[in-house]
């Protein structure tokens, strides 16, 4: 199969679609790899490593999209990139359809075929392309969530980890899933004073059994989150209901109740954040104080570390990539019924019901298409 790989042209996104270690697996099995000049710079990797093991450069994105019967990229194609898209072509990228009518309209009018990293997803329901990233930001939580603490930043002055004869700080993580969990791992790792909440009992024990002893994990209420906010230092927001906006936690009026430098990192902004007063911020102009509090809620935190991220990403989309590749998407959704998830859009039908829905749209059976 003939395989581009465009440079992005997002605000911002300094992410590759493949890494050479990827190219060279798929050159090795016959398949042809056309990278576009300078797509992997942001992260790190010069146009020399995909010559290296067998891939083409091309100068400029249209004879990318022009060569390739497959586009694996990040994130959804843009404007200028929609006419860009050939009669049947592939494109294996994140799309978050059911948030933006007009590319959905686009790739309906294409005739492409959309299968999207975000949907993806195992017979134990969780999203094996969306994991690498929550991985991601939730460490990259704690790391943010130290600097504003700083004086400078407006934060309360306090060192996580404290030193010796000084306690450290108190730091409540907000949803113990894979955001959470690794956020908590980082702060715990700083010697910080960690306190998990989630609703999930299985989870939590979960928690108990691997965390660390300056981890403490408690129920999520209310009543727990109004005591316990008067006394923190750093709160991570890492909440998540699949399919819907994630629960207000914390309200505006609770803001009273902390103390001034409090951090608030609110992961979950981009579900729309499950503390009341948050709003997408940008790494350019990442964080806003309301009330003393310092919200940082930047919706695309793995984008500022785009050397992790490209080679985080790539572990888990290459799998599929190559099932893709080998077998035409086709077959490799017929026998995968994981990746099958993932389509969305094939030839001008809508595939997946949660996005017909979204646009009260005609929804096609995905076994239609299939067959
Ligand atoms: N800002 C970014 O750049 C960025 C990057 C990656 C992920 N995210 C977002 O981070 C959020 C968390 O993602 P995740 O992968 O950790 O999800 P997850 O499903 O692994 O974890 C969510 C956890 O929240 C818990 N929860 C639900 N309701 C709760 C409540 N009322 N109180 C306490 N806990 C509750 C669930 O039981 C679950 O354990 C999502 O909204 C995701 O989209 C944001």
């Amino acid at each position: 199969m003939i395989i581009g790989v465009p440079k992005e042209i997002k605000n911002n996104e300094n992410r590759v679609g493949l890494t050479p270690e990827g190219a060279l697996e798929l050159t090795k099995r016959g398949h042809h790899v056309y990278v576009q000049d300078g797509a992997g710079i942001g992260s790190g990797i010069p146009n020399a490593d995909y010559e290296n093991v067998g891939a083409h450069i091309l100068p400029t994105i249209e004879d990318v999209y022009a060569k390739a019967e497959m586009i694996v990229k990040v994130k959804e194609p843009i404007e200028s990139e929609y006419d860009l898209i050939k009669d049947d072509q592939l494109l294996f990228t994140y799309f978050h359809f059911a948030s933006h009518r007009p590319l959905t309209e686009a790739m309906i009018r294409r005739n492409a075929v959309c299968l999207a990293y975000e949907t993806v997803e195992n017979p134990d329901r969780s999203l094996p392309l969306l994991i690498p990233m929550s991985e991601v930001a939730g460490r990259m939580a704690t790391q943010q969530g130290a600097k504003y603490l700083e004086k400078p930043q407006k934060g309360r002055g306090i060192l996580l980890g404290g030193v010796p004869g000084v306690k450290p700080a108190k730091v409540l993580v907000l949803g113990g899933g894979i955001v959470g969990t690794q956020a908590s791992k980082m702060a715990a790792g700083l010697g910080a004073d960690v306190t998990i909440l989630d609703i999930n009992l299985n989870r939590l024990r979960e928690l108990e059994d691997i965390m660390p002893a300056n981890v403490t994990t408690l129920f999520s209420s209310e009543l727990t989150i109004r005591k316990l906010i008067k006394t923190q230092d750093l709160i991570i927001g890492a909440v998540l209901i699949p399919g819907a906006k994630a629960p207000n936690l914390i309200t505006r009026e609770m803001l009273k109740e902390m103390r001034p430098g409090t951090v608030i990192v609110d992961v979950a902004v981009d579900q729309g954040g499950c503390i009341e007063t948050c709003k997408p911020t940008t790494h350019a102009d990442p964080v806003f104080i309301i009330d003393d509090v310092v919200h940082y809620c930047v919706a695309n935190m793995p984008g500022a570390v785009p050397y992790t991220s490209t080679i985080a990403l790539n572990n888990a989309t290459l799998p599929y990539t190559i099932q893709l590749a080998d077998k035409g998407w086709r077959q490799a959704c017929k026998d995968n019924k994981a990746l099958a998830l993932g389509l969305n859009v094939i030839n001008g039908k809508i595939v997946y019901k949660a996005v017909a829905e979204a646009f009260d749209m005609d929804h096609t059976p995905l076994n239609d298409m299939l067959s």
